[in-house]
């Protein structure tokens, strides 16, 4: 992609004022008493859970996984790679897995199943900052997202390309 030009996509003030709006619908659904584990998935999520955590109103822990589904490739692999799926005692409690896409859908999905079987959280719900509806493969759906994005492959904010642009602050794509 070394020729082509990296275009704005979301611009950094778009997106921030979108997260914001994101947590709020998320301290709507919770409440403000009840404490929310947040559970990152490492390492594309990073920003918008950073963003989003700083407008949570509810006792927030913060716990951290780390998987990967893309390899080198733009198109997924098909398997999950589980890189470190540590995580404390989760039994009885509200958690929020926090994504940065969700594209085939398949690294949620082996998530979530995990999270559901193994770990018995009281309510697991899932925010994802781009929804690409268009590429889904497992029947699957955010319980909150930022925004909708057709299929391109966008990096910035967190989402990389062979693990440059995560730095970005703002949401771009090559042309
Ligand atoms: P899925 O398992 O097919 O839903 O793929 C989800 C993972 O693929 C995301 O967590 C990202 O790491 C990666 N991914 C999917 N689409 C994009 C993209 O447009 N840019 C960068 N990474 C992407
Ligand atoms: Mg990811």
């Amino acid at each position: 992609m070394s020729d082509k030009e990296l275009k704005v996509l979301i611009d950094e003030k778009t997106l921030v004022t979108r997260i914001k709006e994101v947590a709020c619908d998320i301290n709507n659904y919770y409440g403000s008493k009840d404490e929310l584990t947040i559970v990152c998935v490492l390492k594309g999520a990073v920003m918008f859970f950073c963003e989003l955590a700083k407008h949570l109103k509810m006792p927030v822990r913060m716990e951290f996984v780390s998987l990967s589904s893309y390899g080198d490739a733009q198109k997924s692999s098909g398997k999950v790679s589980a890189l470190n799926l540590s995580l404390p005692p989760l039994e009885g409690k509200n958690v929020l897995v926090v994504e940065d896409i969700m594209d085939t859908g398949l690294t949620l999905n082996f998530l979530l199943d995990f999270m559901r079987s193994k770990c018995k959280a009281k309510d697991v719900k899932l925010a994802v900052m781009f929804d690409k509806k268009c590429a889904r493969k497992y029947p699957l759906e955010p319980d909150f997202y930022a925004f909708d994005v057709d299929d391109k492959f966008i990096v910035g904010f967190g989402l990389d390309y062979l693990e440059l642009h995560r730095n970005l602050p703002y949401i771009g794509y090559y042309e």
